[in-house]
């Protein structure tokens, strides 16, 4: 049975630091390591938009010597309701990894189930591992560690990069606050999975209804849009109840000295995060969009190692 990244609690803690020790030597030196030459293909399907995800993937196959096969699902017999099993089956007989953006977790996981390559989660509805690895890769850049530092999110609570901020930041070790308003709080089962692993790894976890408490003492701060891919017509207030959180100078001086602050991007500039933040001192964001790349050939490689 080949491994799958799907969620972020599918790697332990030691596979985890594994890979971004990994991560890390891939950005020493971009073209040392070639694990896919032969070439080994990598399929990357994707049912939703993206800048990030699809360059960062497509660069970093090639750079690893692979073939990256970038496929727009909506064009593909999958938009005109293959099964994603029989997908998965005939898939699995050209590539040597799937990597798939799309909506229900259930499809991914309908993936995986049907594939006999590993399967990689490029964002779902309800988690972004890709994401997140990236994200800690720069907070230990940054701080050297990740185990016992706070990182507080802000935002919607319900959304992908909280629930991968939760599992990851929890299997890192490192205490997860989520500020998150009234109706959009994090998946009761995510979070008890969450606490399940900061208690093993000595990390924490918190829902923090004010966001100056919240942001009390942080080490990181994360936002992220108030509107996912998808959520433009839910009929809900993404605006009124979110404006509390907005990651301004303000709110940003109750953090610790040297905190940083990380977005997934796009950024809505002026709603969930001020200029003046996201182009300061603190902004790690930039470096965390490049990290996508060196993560990414990280897990990738990981992956295929395993298999
Ligand atoms: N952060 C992120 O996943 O960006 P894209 O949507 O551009 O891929
Ligand atoms: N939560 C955002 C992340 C985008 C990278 C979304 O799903 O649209």
């Amino acid at each position: 049975m080949p491994r799958h990244l799907l969620r972020d609690d599918d790697l332990t803690p030691d596979e985890q630091r594994e890979v971004l020790d990994l991560a890390d030597a891939m950005k020493a030196d971009r073209f040392a390591q070639r694990p896919l030459e032969g070439p080994k293909a990598v399929a990357v399907l994707f049912d939703k938009p993206s800048t990030r995800t699809r360059i960062s993937f497509e660069v970093g196959i090639a750079q690893l010597g692979g073939t990256p096969l970038i496929v727009d699902a909506q064009a593909s017999q999958l938009g005109r309701g293959e099964t994603i099993g029989d997908t998965a089956r005939v898939l699995s007989r050209y590539v040597d990894a799937i990597v798939w953006r799309t909506g229900d977790q259930s499809r991914i996981e309908e993936m995986a189930a049907g594939s006999s390559v590993p399967v990689v989660n490029a964002l779902t509805d309800q988690f972004h591992p890709c994401q997140v690895l990236a994200d800690l890769q720069t907070v230990r850049e940054r701080f050297g560690r990740l185990a016992g530092l706070t990182l507080t999110y802000l935002g919607d609570g319900a959304n992908n990069m909280a629930h991968s901020l939760l599992l990851g930041g929890a299997t890192a070790g490192m205490h997860v606050r989520i500020c998150a308003p009234e109706g959009f709080q994090p998946d009761g089962g995510v979070v008890r999975d969450a606490k399940d692993r900061a208690s093993d790894t000595g990390g924490g976890v918190e829902l923090v209804a004010d966001p100056h408490a919240a942001v009390d003492g942080a080490d990181v701060v994360v936002t992220d849009t108030w509107v996912s891919m998808g959520q433009e017509h839910d009929g809900l207030d993404r605006a009124a109840p979110f404006r509390p959180l907005q990651v301004n100078g303000a709110l940003l001086e109750r953090a610790a000295d040297g905190a940083i602050v990380l977005h997934c991007l796009p950024a809505h500039r002026g709603d969930e995060i001020t200029d003046e933040v996201l182009d300061g001192p603190a902004s790690a964001v930039w470096d965390e969009a490049e990290n996508r790349l060196h993560a990414q050939k990280a897990m990738l490689s990981w992956l295929l190692r395993q298999a």
